[in-house]
């Protein structure tokens, strides 16, 4: 709240509790109060009203209110008490059904986003580094390997939840940059900002499924947010100076993910990783059977960074024939 003295107007940020959830977001407003008076500035559903008195605005906006929580849809036993719900703003959650027509359990995603990844794709394929700066991706992938080997060992849910922290931002930069610049050059991007965007969330997807079997420990956290700090402007940096060579990188370090998920199916097979039953948004999410396990979803992951694999040597092949990347059709959904 700010006050002034000499007729220079009092505003007045004023919150109404009510019992509804979408109240406050309806009934946020700020005013401008004289003696006797009130004149509400800002509403963002409606024009300037001038009230009579404080009163008279609190009693006219609690009736508002209550109007609009009396048109709320009644509330399912199953739903949670603090769950924001307004059709103030036209917005209600739409009720999802799967394929076979039960209520969809996730906000995150939709039905229609969920896929059968392509297993028969070729886990060997190789970019054999030739000029200086496909060297340079791949000795750096190689040089970033060392310490991390050295902190996870055979920890590899673990790391698999770590590395997928840092594995989300490549896309999501890519992706933010070429936005930038399709605005700026009045260009259409050929479908990579949305390519690039895809893979990001993909692995954020690997993350959130991993997160369910695997909880991070106060340090690890507190590495994740120190990597994040460096890695997300290491690569902005490099992506904005030299495309190619950010775009070769990720193709390296996808490389090496399908080595590591490799090795974790190995221990799994081994019986030194138990094989615990495939957490629910896994068999969501990949269309997987009722009854998949651990080793499962791992499979599928390694075959997503398969694709990320190709997708981003692809895109440093384009750099390097010396076009840009709207030159050529993206691979959209390329899961
Ligand atoms: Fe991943
Ligand atoms: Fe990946």
């Amino acid at each position: 709240m700010q006050s002034a003295r000499g007729g220079i107007l009092r505003l007045v940020v004023r919150r109404i509790s009510t019992p509804s959830a979408a109240a406050p977001l309806a009934s946020s407003k700020i005013a401008a109060v004289l003696p006797g008076r009130v004149f509400q500035l800002f509403d963002l559903g409606g024009g300037a009203r001038d009230y009579g008195s404080v009163a008279a605005a609190v009693k006219s906006e609690e009736a508002e209110a209550d109007l609009q929580f009396q048109e709320q849809p009644p509330e399912k036993k199953d739903e949670k008490k603090d769950v924001v719900v307004s059709d103030y703003w036209g917005i209600l959650p739409k009720k999802l059904v799967d394929e076979q027509g039960k209520p969809w359990p996730w906000n995150s995603f939709r039905p229609t986003e969920a896929y059968a990844p392509d297993l028969t794709i070729d886990l060997k394929k190789h970019h054999n580094p030739v000029s200086v700066v496909d060297k340079l991706a791949y000795w750096t992938v190689k040089t970033l390997r060392i310490p991390t080997d050295i902190f996870f060992q055979r920890r590899y849910g673990c790391r698999a939840m770590m590395l997928e922290t840092v594995a989300g931002v490549p896309g999501m930069v890519g992706g933010m940059l070429l936005h930038c610049k399709s605005l700026r050059r009045f260009e259409h991007s050929g479908g990579w900002i949305k390519a690039l965007l895809e893979e990001a969330e993909n692995e954020r997807m690997h993350l959130m499924t991993f997160m369910e079997v695997v909880q991070p420990k106060w340090y690890e956290r507190a590495l994740v947010f120190t990597v994040q700090g460096v890695f997300f402007n290491a690569y902005f940096l490099c992506y904005v100076l030299f495309p190619r060579l950010a775009h070769r990188i990720v193709g390296y370090l996808e490389e090496e993910a399908i080595h590591s998920y490799t090795q974790y199916l190995k221990e799994i097979d081994k019986g030194t990783i138990p094989n615990v039953p495939a957490p629910a948004i896994a068999i969501d999410y990949w269309r997987l059977p009722k009854d998949a396990k651990m080793r499962d979803v791992v499979e599928v992951v390694r075959a997503d960074e398969a694709h990320h694999r190709d997708v981003n040597h692809f895109a440093a092949d384009i750099h390097k024939a010396g076009k840009e990347l709207r030159s050529a059709a993206a691979p959209l959904s390329y899961h």
